[in-house]
């Protein structure tokens, strides 16, 4: 038994569907007790030790915060050693510089060491969990599993499929990513913490057929994920109107395919049609939230209150090497900048139950991670609420805990990561 004592996060509702004041609780003096892997008991700190002399007791100063690890519902893992890569848009960049770097991976080798690097960067930035693109390559997807699995970390991921509109080494076809996916659910999903997301890239790099192909795996499959791309640019659209004359709309070369459903992910979903917002809610699908990449890939203000206000799941991603940063704190930050643009600023406790509990819940997670509550696993982060001279100062003045934790996401790194707990085990 492990407690750990100081003030904790939790999450008693929705602060997307509720004022966050009733949603989420910050307890000055809270406790939460780790036993074999989960957390058993949270509360208050004092009753906590009380009722467990015995367990061993990590304590947290009053600038502290124990909160769920965060998770990161949307990254490219092979795109680790390109992250910052000057001006282009998304296409250009895309061609220029992700599918060289994502052609590297054909050498296990390599795909290993990236995967290891991808989860030792995020989990120094306080990242319990990523839900991970690969390549094409199914050796991709046994890197980030086995990585994972080595840290008993859980983890989302799938191989990426491309059958047209790439380079000749970086696509596959609708038969070999159906068999070659087919097997990594077999292997994968399910397996200790391991979660498989079927992944077509998105409609322009996949044929009809491939897309069929994949509707037709997930039929099969029905409790993985279907991770994919949606409405990031405008030039993307122009082109997937050209490729699908048929499809009513982007969505709706998923839709026709098989690939619309509660589990499924939509990275980005910018520039959405009434009715392909009207669709996602009907199907109670999820839109993932990448704002450093939509800033940084020039791709658009992702309008977060309106897809809100229609109900529809969000989770919150860095979309590394398109976004710009592995933190979910910088993440939160630029989703709360993206926000003032719109004129819908999101508290701070918003971008905290996005950054876990929502994103979480994005990935049909949410009885197991996300959150501080007896039953779940044991993934925490700590943060340090004065990690620098500069957030330091701020906080000397905060008014209560949330201008701390507001200057922390707005101004805080890896250096903000006090410690970090991935099932129940110090990291
Ligand atoms: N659309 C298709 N592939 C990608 C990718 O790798 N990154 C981003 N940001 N958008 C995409
Ligand atoms: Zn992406």
């Amino acid at each position: 038994q492990t407690l750990l004592l100081g003030p904790t996060l939790t999450f008693d509702g929705d602060p997307m569907a509720e004022p966050w004041q009733e949603a989420v609780r910050i307890d000055s003096r809270g406790g939460v007790l780790l036993e074999d892997g989960r957390i058993t008991a949270v509360g208050d700190g004092d009753t906590l030790s009380a009722a467990h002399p015995m367990a061993e007791a990590v304590r947290y100063g009053e600038n502290h915060l124990i909160c769920p690890g965060f998770v990161d519902a949307h990254v490219h893992y092979p795109q680790t050693a390109i992250i910052a890569s000057w001006g282009k848009r998304l296409i250009d960049w895309l061609n220029d510089y992700t599918f060289p770097e994502e052609m590297r991976l054909e050498d296990p080798a390599y795909a290993r060491a990236i995967a290891a690097r991808h989860l030792d960067l995020t989990r120094a930035n306080g990242t319990t969990t990523v839900a991970s693109y690969c390549t094409i390559h199914p050796h991709s997807a046994d890197a980030i599993f086995e990585e994972a699995a080595a840290r008993g970390q859980r983890v989302v991921a799938g191989k990426t499929c491309m059958d047209r509109n790439a380079p000749e080494a970086l696509r596959d076809t609708a038969q070999s990513a159906y068999d070659d996916s087919k097997a990594l659910i077999a292997r994968w999903h399910g397996q200790g913490r391991a979660t498989y997301a079927i992944t077509p890239r998105f409609s322009p790099t996949s044929t009809p057929e491939q897309l069929s192909a994949l509707g037709a795996l997930w039929a099969e499959h029905p409790d993985c994920l279907m991770q994919t791309h949606l409405s990031e640019q405008t030039d993307e659209i122009a082109w997937v109107r050209g490729l699908y004359p048929e499809a009513r709309d982007y969505l709706d070369t998923y839709e026709a395919h098989g690939l619309l459903g509660a589990r499924g992910l939509y990275g980005h979903a910018i520039h959405l049609e009434a009715r392909e917002i009207d669709r996602l809610a009907e199907v109670g699908a999820a839109v993932v939230h990448c704002p450093t990449s939509n800033t940084f890939i020039g791709s658009g203000l992702f309008d977060l209150s309106g897809l809100r206000a229609r109900g529809i799941r969000i989770g919150l991603a860095t979309d590394t090497g398109g976004g710009s940063s592995f933190s979910m704190l910088r993440t939160m930050a630029a989703a709360y900048e993206i926000g003032q643009l719109r004129g819908t600023p999101l508290h701070a406790a918003e971008l905290m139950w996005l950054a876990t509990a929502g994103s979480a819940r994005s990935l049909h997670l949410s009885d197991r991670i996300g959150r501080l509550a007896p039953g779940m696993e044991g993934d925490i982060s700590v943060l340090n609420l004065a990690s620098t001279p500069a957030i330091a100062q701020r906080v000397a003045q905060a008014k209560d805990i949330w201008e701390a934790v507001f200057a922390t996401i707005m101004m805080g790194d890896d250096r903000a990561i006090a410690e970090v707990f991935i099932g129940g085990t110090r990291a």
